[in-house]
């Protein structure tokens, strides 16, 4: 059963201004591909706002570098207690990214007032980078609601598809079936596609049933940079650096091939 909806949409269909990225299972790569898909973006031009929607255990003012500039987040925007604008932080190198940071504590996102602020932040940006918490809750449903567009992460590794099989339907549940999803597989090692146990990258379309927007290839450099607080894109085409610019290009429209994996 395919979900990915969103063929009225025509050629431009990749492009969607509000973007939540959601998994199922943590630990897939959902903040590592926002963060790079933010700088690439913004590098390209782009005027980008973050939104860490992970509660409790927020990450992109770590990946960014901007721990010690956040002080209002996401509970106060929605609470209404300040402006988004007033809330979202520049970063002080790429000057055209922004991050609205979650709040520090566990605290519930009200999926109505997410999905408003969303719908608020399209206007206001030219691309609005959801990263979602792990699961597949009422937050979701709401993220998926207010977006225009949903990226599924999955490794290629099957309880992980089936978290994002499980994050696809609820975001359609929320999105309605017009909101496109796209997939992308990370950490992929191509060597290991499709052996014995391990899903290749057409078992992953066909079980969370998204169309695939990208392959990230399991790269050493982005977990040697992540904790020290750097942006993990930087230099270089190759790697999961090339491949997150690719898939920031596919997102503002411009046809890039996806590689092709061999059926073993
Ligand atoms: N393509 C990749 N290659 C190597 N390590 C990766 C890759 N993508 C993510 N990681 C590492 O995986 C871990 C989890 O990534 P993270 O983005 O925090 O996941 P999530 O937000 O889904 O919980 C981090 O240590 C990160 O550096
Ligand atoms: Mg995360």
């Amino acid at each position: 059963m395919r979900r990915c909806g969103g063929s009225s949409r025509g050629v431009m269909e990749e492009m969607g201004k509000t973007i939540f990225v959601a998994s199922g299972k943590g630990g897939v790569g959902k903040s590592t591909l926002v963060t790079g898909l933010a700088v690439c973006l913004a590098s390209m031009g782009s005027e980008v706002l973050c939104i860490d929607a992970d509660a409790g255990i927020r990450s992109l003012d770590l990946l960014l570098g901007l721990t010690d500039r956040t002080s209002l987040d996401l509970g106060d925007v929605l609470a209404g207690t300040c402006g988004l604008r007033e809330a979202a932080v520049r970063h002080d190198r790429v000057r055209t990214l922004s991050l609205l940071n979650a709040p520090a504590g566990d605290e519930d996102i009200d999926p109505t007032a997410l999905a408003a602020l969303e719908r608020y932040a399209a206007n206001e940006y030219d691309f609005c980078l959801v990263d979602c918490a792990a699961g597949a809750g009422a937050a979701l449903r709401g993220a998926a609601r207010g977006a225009s567009l949903g990226i599924i992460v999955a490794a290629p590794e099957p309880a992980s598809i089936r978290g994002a099989e499980r994050a696809a339907v609820v975001a359609a549940d929320g999105g309605g079936a017009e909101l496109p999803l796209r997939l992308v597989l990370n950490r992929v090692r191509p060597e290991l596609m499709g052996r014995r146990g391990i899903p290749n990258a057409d078992d992953a379309i066909d079980g969370v049933g998204a169309r695939l927007i990208g392959i990230i290839p399991e790269d050493p450099r982005v977990g040697a940079l992540s904790p020290a607080g750097r942006i993990p894109v930087l230099e270089g085409v190759d790697g999961a650096a090339g491949a997150m610019l690719r898939i920031a290009r596919r997102l503002r429209g411009e046809r890039v091939p996806l590689p092709k994996f061999r059926k073993r």
